[in-house]
């Protein structure tokens, strides 16, 4: 029998005055404002503001935020004791997802607080760099309290100021991704949360859902369809062969958007100001290409590039090594998480759908026992 809400889609779980998406035009609304209205411009912090409280801040970005923030970036020992505690060599992100369990020691009951979504935006950075330098063989940086959210990021990673040109780009990527609706992460926190579990199970669960290339696994994907690509030329070719095998092109398609996503639109912007030119020209050719190919074998489908692809090209122009991608996109989004986590919290039901029971009728008798037998 066909079920009509396979993977959920288009099911209104609940209510929420965080973030629309408008999948039929490509729209992206934070709490009524644009985001072509936020990016360029508008620092994270101001972002996180706006998400967790509803209102933009009255100076830009929020002094007593970002002091906050800056503040809780140290970690305490208990959390630098299981950074280190770690195996070298790890991927970044499946080390993430053990540090940020490692945050809820038990001592931040349900239901969330501010305070817990600062500490989860403010401490993943701190883990993830101090995770990433000491595998590498090299000692942890301390956090910059003068810096931005975004800037000081990219300092404890490089152990350098970073280039302005660098972090303005980083940070447009940060504001975009900072929040998206009912994606599957969140959906993911949201469930956690509705059973009266904490923001820091809830963010693990968030992270493991974000994992996956359906979600935030793609965009290092793309890079390494770049390459394989290699150059424009080559572009009708490879796409053609890859769509051939029934492969999955990385960067196109989306459950919510029938659109363009407004966030790729802005990060080809964004990528137009810092990345490669040959990096630049191969990706729009890819892309051309790879929309073209896609409209002829699935007519009406409607499916364009996703924040993903030039969000690759945007992470690869800042320096990030690929195994940092979707470690940097979890970062983006604690601010989501967090606001999605107070919100589920201030007016909780417990999420718990259904699901069709497609197995043998009851009724069936199990096998005759064979004989115990004793032990010796
Ligand atoms: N390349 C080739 N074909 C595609 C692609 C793609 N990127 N995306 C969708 N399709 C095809 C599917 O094969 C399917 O065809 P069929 O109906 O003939 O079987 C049809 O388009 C619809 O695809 P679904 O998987 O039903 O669409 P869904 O809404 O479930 O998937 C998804 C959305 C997972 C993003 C999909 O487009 C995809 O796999 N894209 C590639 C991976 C990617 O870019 N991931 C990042 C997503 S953005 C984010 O989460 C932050």
């Amino acid at each position: 029998m066909d079920v009509p809400l396979r993977g959920l889609e288009g099911v209104v779980i609940d209510r929420s005055a965080i973030t629309l998406v408008e999948g039929e035009t490509g729209g992206l609304v934070y709490r009524g404002f644009r985001i072509d209205e936020l990016v360029p411009g508008a620092p994270y912090e101001s972002v996180v503001h706006l998400l967790l409280w509803g209102e933009p801040p009255e100076e830009q970005p929020p002094p007593r935020l970002v002091r906050e923030l800056a503040k809780r970036r140290s970690l305490p020992r208990r959390l630098e004791t299981v950074v280190d505690a770690l195996p070298p060599g790890l991927p970044p992100l499946e080390a993430l997802r053990t540090m940020i369990s490692a945050m809820g020691d038990g001592s931040f009951p349900y239901p969330p607080t501010d305070e817990q979504a600062f500490d989860l935006i403010a401490q993943t950075p701190t883990m993830l760099t101090r995770y990433v330098r000491r595998s590498a063989g090299l000692t942890a940086v301390a956090p910059r309290p003068d810096l931005g959210h975004v800037a000081n990021y990219l300092y404890m990673l490089n152990g350098v100021l970073p280039d302005a040109r660098q972090v303005r780009a980083l940070e447009g990527y940060f504001v975009l991704l900072a929040d998206h609706g009912m994606n599957a992460s969140t959906f993911a926190l949201r469930v956690v949360l509705s059973t009266h579990s904490d923001l820091f199970s809830g963010a693990t669960a968030a992270l493991a859902a974000l994992k996956g290339p359906l979600h935030g696994g793609a965009p290092s994907k793309v890079s390494d369809m770049l390459d394989a690509v290699g150059s424009a030329e080559n572009a009708e070719r490879w796409v053609a062969q890859s769509l051939a095998r029934k492969e999955r092109l990385m960067g196109f398609g989306h459950r919510a958007y029938k659109a363009e996503d407004p966030r790729a639109v802005i990060l080809k912007q964004i990528a137009r100001d810092v990345a490669a030119p040959a990096r630049l020209k191969l990706a729009e050719q890819v892309e051309e290409v790879a929309l073209a190919a896609l409209e002829r074998q699935r007519p009406g489908r409607r499916l364009y590039t996703n924040v993903e692809f030039y969000g690759a090209v945007v992470l690869e122009a800042v320096g990030l090594p690929r195994n940092l991608f979707t470690p940097t996109f979890a970062l983006a989004r604690t601010a989501g998480w967090g606001a999605h986590g107070l919100e589920q919290a201030a007016d909780n039901r417990l999420i718990r759908p259904d699901i069709e029971y497609v197995g043998p009728a009851p009724g069936r008798r199990w096998p005759e026992r064979s004989p115990t037998v004793s032990p010796p």
